[in-house]
């Protein structure tokens, strides 16, 4: 910052100088002119009519510039403000643009140049550049702040205009497409934010930053090659079954704005381990990949016995299949399986069923267990102690939709819209926050607990992340919030971490539980 302050101060001194002599109708001497007389020649520049713009001489515009650039950066010591930081950064390259515009005007119009205008043109370059690497946390906070500002005001009230399934189809189609183009690497640029404070080794993967894309959004597994330019440090894919499945009748997807949520009842539309795990054997992923499988939601599956063997050979495709996920995720808590409604899967019985089924294919991948959190403290913590035998299973998601329809985060009037379906998004925070200081205080170490439901900003992650969690994933907020959302919360996790003198996120892990 000091070196900043003493350029934007020679600048400002720079201006002052040929204010003064503008006024007093004087040519300030040039020495080049002594070198290079053809292009040097400090008079012709300053009395062309190209040395006042809209009646103020540019020396003037200078000071203007350079003091008001020199008091936000003095500001930064009395202030923490980011918006001073912001007003830095715009600044400088309205500073750093004029200069470049100045200096074609020099040379490629008047056809000669001022010593004294093209230090000031080097200032302001220097200037931006050196903001560019010192204010870089900044500068990205500031394009997420333009784009969520774009998503807020244009976007999201052209979308939610729409049917949600068929924006909700809409934009994973085209976000596919757009992995293809050099178009997602510039949006990338502006969104990925790499900090070793977010980075982790947990389950055995590699995590460049804890924000995964929760299942249910990239059901077909079409999203691989683009979240990564969104700034997700992993996502999950599916829930994919054995069989496909054309999806539960309409309606499948609702919004309810005032509380935050969405209406969920798709039932596990997707099209099949088969032609899921064909699609993705030759992909290389850029972000680590989980496989989330279910039970397919089909009336012919009609005892626990079936639905175990189903789960399981959905787990045996994939594993022969070569695909290079990461891991797995094991969901028995979809509450919309039509289908299958009267198999449940997480009684304790039930569940060991499960596990023992999968524990037998030995599969080398974490697996992680997707929990319900309607089930009473009780019922989960069962839960848990089955899934503890199993060393296979390295973590659980905490958790799936919310069903109660009376939880006090749901806005009745919303709910009241339909007649089927469960919900996701802020209604689900405080229940899956209450089971994750739960499952951490029960099984400490035992379990990665990765916290799901109702994460919206960098403070809901962190509250999940203080109470056990290592891993978030989120959908809803980012409907809401916008695709930069992930950026956002990543760099707001930055300042959290620092704020409370972690140098990791994993010294934050269960310091609230
Ligand atoms: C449209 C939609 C579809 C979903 N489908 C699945 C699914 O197939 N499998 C699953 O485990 N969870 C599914 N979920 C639940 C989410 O993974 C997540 O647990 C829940 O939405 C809470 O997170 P959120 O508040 O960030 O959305 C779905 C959620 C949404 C919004």
């Amino acid at each position: 910052m000091i070196l900043l302050i003493l350029l934007s101060l020679a600048g400002l001194a720079d201006s002052i100088y040929l204010t003064y002599e503008h006024f007093n109708e004087v040519i300030p001497p040039c020495t080049v002119n002594a070198f290079l007389p053809i292009l040097s020649d400090c008079g012709k520049v300053l009395t062309s009519p190209y040395s006042v713009m809209f009646g103020i001489p540019l020396a003037v515009a200078g000071i203007l510039h350079y003091g008001f650039l020199s008091s936000l950066l003095i500001a930064t010591f009395f202030s923490r403000r980011k918006v001073i930081k912001y007003m830095i950064i715009l600044q400088s390259i309205i500073g750093a643009v004029s200069s470049l515009y100045f200096m074609y005007i020099q040379f490629g119009v008047i056809g000669s140049f001022c010593i004294y205008c093209t230090l000031s043109a080097l200032v302001s370059f220097i200037i931006v550049s050196l903001v560019y690497i010192y204010l870089k946390r900044e500068r990205f906070q500031l394009h997420t702040l333009i784009y969520a500002f774009i998503y807020q005001n244009i976007l999201k009230p052209v979308l939610f205009l729409f049917d949600p399934e068929f924006i909700h189809n809409t934009m994973v189609s085209r976000g596919k497409l757009l992995a293809t183009t050099p178009l997602m690497k510039l949006v990338g640029s502006k969104l990925i934010f790499k900090d070793k404070s977010l980075r982790q080794k947990t389950a055995g993967i590699y995590f460049e930053n804890p924000i995964g894309l929760a299942a249910g959004f990239d059901y077909n597994a079409d999203l691989t090659q683009a979240l990564y330019y969104l700034d997700f440090g992993f996502q999950s894919v599916g829930t994919i079954t054995n069989s496909s499945y054309a999806g539960n009748p309409y309606p499948r997807l609702g919004r309810l704005p005032k509380s935050r949520s969405l209406m969920v009842n798709k039932g596990f539309k997707n099209k099949g381990a088969t032609a899921i795990s064909e699609k993705l054997k030759n992909l290389k992923f850029l972000i680590p990949v989980g496989v989330s499988i279910g039970v397919t939601n089909s009336s012919e599956i009609k005892t626990v016995d079936m639905a175990v063997k189903d789960i399981v050979s959905a787990f045996r495709i994939f594993e022969k299949s070569g695909v290079k996920n990461s891991y797995y995720e094991l969901n028995i808590s979809c509450p919309n399986l039509v289908n299958v409604k009267n198999l449940t899967l997480y009684s304790p019985k039930n569940l060991d069923a499960v596990l023992k089924a999968v524990g037998r294919l030995r599969i080398k991948k974490p697996v992680f267990v997707k929990m319900p959190i309607e089930k009473t403290n009780r019922e989960i913590s069962l839960m848990l102690s089955v899934i503890a035998k199993y060393k296979f299973v390295k973590g659980i998601i905490i958790g799936n939709l919310q069903k109660n329809k009376k939880d006090h985060n749901l806005v009745q009037s919303e709910v009241r819209k339909f007649k089927v379906g469960y919900f996701s998004g802020k209604p689900c925070e405080e229940r899956s926050n209450e089971l994750i200081g739960l499952a951490y205080k029960k099984h400490k170490d035992r379990f990665v607990i990765i916290g799901c439901g109702g994460v919206f900003t960098g403070k809901d992650a962190y509250k999940k992340i203080k109470l056990g969690a290592s891993l978030i994933q989120m959908i809803t907020g980012m409907i809401y919030e916008g695709p930069q959302v992930i950026s956002q919360i990543n760099l707001e996790l930055i300042e959290l971490l620092k704020r409370d003198n972690f140098k990791n996120i994993k010294e934050a892990v269960g310091t609230e539980s």
